[in-house]
């Protein structure tokens, strides 16, 4: 992809100024704010109408960035080596000197960072004196953007710019693990658990829906498409859209699929855009047949499952 320059300096002057503007990164598209500046903080809670004790995941363009900020275990740098920049965020115990904004922890001493991969989203990064904090952009609640008319969709003119990225390759939020003791993830995303387990070689946790508050984010109904959905449908209801992985062979107008072929990671990339056109196409309920619990397919259903509490 080219990159615009110029749009990338609006961007930066827009940040520069505590701002918040749109960003692509290559799972999906985030709100981006000084995560240093607590009035940044403040308007992307507001823009996103996000409870205030959830946290956002700070962005950061390397390691040597993130050195004053956190302390770095094995665990991390393995990961950060063989993955990054890419899909994953790591969740370290910060340093006392960090200068993150508290609001954008929620006065917690642990940190969400991760490192996009996206070369937009890494131009910006590389340029500017503070890392970005930025939630997926998308109103608190719903799924998230993976265009910039997605973006428009759910923000209008409430927000000040979008920088323009293309479509996100993986489609997907970032796979959340904890790194400060044992290994645990806490959110299933666009980098596989197998695949981490690999590199790590140790057993990985996983807690999805931990018991405390700390990630409010993965408690409550999430990824809401705003259209209520059944799932492990057999029969489907009158004028009630069917969300399939493969293309059927009865193609029936209310029939959508994920992935011609069936593939899970193109599935996965193609979730939140087809659950968005099934909106758009004016259904009022969506039936989900079964999908494979493996690889991709279990993040796919841990967010159809997530959305189907609405
Ligand atoms: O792919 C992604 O991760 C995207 C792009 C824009 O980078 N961002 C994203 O952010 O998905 P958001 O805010 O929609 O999801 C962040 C999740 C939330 O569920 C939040 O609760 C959790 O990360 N989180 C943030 N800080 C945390 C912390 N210190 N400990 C545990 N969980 C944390
Ligand atoms: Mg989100």
């Amino acid at each position: 992809m080219k990159i615009n320059l110029a749009n990338i300096k609006k961007a930066m002057k827009l940040l520069n100024n505590r701002e918040c503007v749109a960003i692509p990164t290559e799972t999906v598209y985030g709100i981006a704010g000084n995560a240093y500046s607590d009035t940044a903080c403040k308007k992307i809670f507001k823009l996103k109408k996000r409870p205030k004790n959830n946290p956002l995941i700070i962005h950061y363009y390397d390691l040597k960035k993130l050195r004053g900020d956190c302390d770095l275990n094995n665990d991390f740098l393995k990961l950060y080596k063989r993955f990054c920049p890419g899909p994953i965020t790591f969740i370290l115990s910060q340093k006392k000197t960090s200068k993150i904004s508290k609001v954008a922890t929620n006065q917690k001493s642990t940190l969400a960072v991760r490192f996009p991969k996206h070369p937009v989203a890494r131009n910006l990064l590389k340029y500017l004196k503070f890392p970005i904090a930025a939630p997926s952009a998308n109103i608190s609640s719903r799924i998230s953007a993976v265009t910039s008319s997605d973006v428009k969709d759910d923000f209008g003119k409430k927000i000040k710019y979008i920088l323009e990225g293309g479509r996100s390759a993986i489609g997907i939020e970032s796979t959340i693990i904890d790194l400060r003791k044992k290994p645990t993830i806490l959110r299933l995303g666009g980098l596989e658990v197998e695949v981490i387990q690999r590199i790590l070689k140790k057993k990985i946790s996983i807690n999805l829906n931990p018991s405390n508050i700390s990630v409010p984010g993965q408690l409550r109904i999430h990824y809401s498409p705003g259209v209520p959905i059944r799932l492990n449908v057999k029969k489907i209801k009158k004028n009630e859209a069917f969300l399939s992985i493969k293309k059927s062979k009865i193609n029936k107008k209310n029939n959508y699929f994920l992935s011609k072929k069936g593939n899970l990671k193109e599935a996965a990339k193609n979730l939140y855009t087809i659950l968005r056109k099934i909106k758009k196409d004016n259904y009022k309920s969506i039936a989900v047949g079964k999908i494979q619990n493996k690889g991709f397919g279990k993040t796919i259903n841990d967010r159809l499952l997530r959305a189907s509490k609405f």
